[in-house]
């Protein structure tokens, strides 16, 4: 057994970043490297299972994608579908549970149905928990939050005693997640670009200068690597 597989980080998230810089070095259209960084999706999630790493995160789609030209929305929405229809059986067999975080009711018709179904399917799986984030901001997440909490109160669902972390947290979309313990952000760039902000806050970071169509099972290992050499100390000494 390698040393990945004997004690993995319980969480990983990535930030898959680079897919555009892969394109066009290339001289391929943006989407293409969307489509290669698919492939690097599913290589990863593979390496997860084989790491036993229970929870998997992965930035997919930001509140802020939107703002991309249409015709790359669109490309990643159906790609997003089409990932969702053609794997929902590999992760059947292979136990993974899907979930996904962020302002979903956003997401078009195809991909929302896709990922409902998928969601579904895949509940009572249990080897490895999948998290896609779409249509996710972590500033738009706490305000979500914030506004339950007060919508919440009004109904008097909720008693009026002071907040606390744990308390707060509950209102997250990942209130039934463990928070990271790596980060991982592909093709060099040292930003957190609003994800999960909150749940990062004794996360493990690592950086990995390939871009992520590039991003394959030994960069993960290597990542995985790095993460059990680091002293975590949460503050203490
Ligand atoms: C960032 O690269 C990547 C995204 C905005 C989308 C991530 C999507 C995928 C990896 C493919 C589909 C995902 C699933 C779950 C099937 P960028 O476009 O910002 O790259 P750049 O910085 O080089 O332009």
């Amino acid at each position: 057994m390698s040393s990945e597989t004997e004690n993995p980080p319980k969480h990983i998230a990535i930030i898959m970043d680079g897919n555009g810089r892969w394109a066009k070095s290339r001289n391929l259209p943006r989407w293409k490297g969307h489509e290669a960084g698919a492939e690097s999706v599913r290589e990863v999630i593979d390496a997860c299972i084989e790491a036993n790493v229970q929870y998997l995160t992965l930035y997919a789609f930001s509140t802020e994608n939107w703002n991309r030209p249409k015709p790359e929305v669109t490309a990643l929405m159906k790609l997003l579908e089409k990932f969702l229809v053609s794997h929902t059986s590999d992760l059947q067999k292979n136990n993974v549970k899907l979930q996904a975080i962020g302002r979903l009711k956003d997401l078009t018709q195809g991909p929302m149905n896709a990922l409902s179904k998928t969601i579904s399917e895949t509940k009572n799986n249990t080897k490895l928990n999948l998290i896609l984030a779409l249509s996710y901001g972590s500033r738009e997440e706490i305000v979500d939050a914030v506004n339950n909490i007060i919508k919440l109160t009004k109904e008097g669902n909720l008693d009026n005693t002071e907040l606390t972390t744990s308390s707060f947290e509950k209102h997250l979309y990942t209130s039934n997640i463990p928070d990271p313990d790596l980060l991982i952000r592909t093709s060099g760039e040292m930003r957190i670009s609003n994800f999960l902000l909150w749940q990062i806050s004794y996360s493990e970071i690592f950086i990995s200068e390939k871009l992520w169509p590039d991003f394959n099972k030994n960069d993960l290992f290597e990542a995985i690597d790095s993460y059990n050499k680091r002293d975590r100390r949460y503050g203490e000494v």
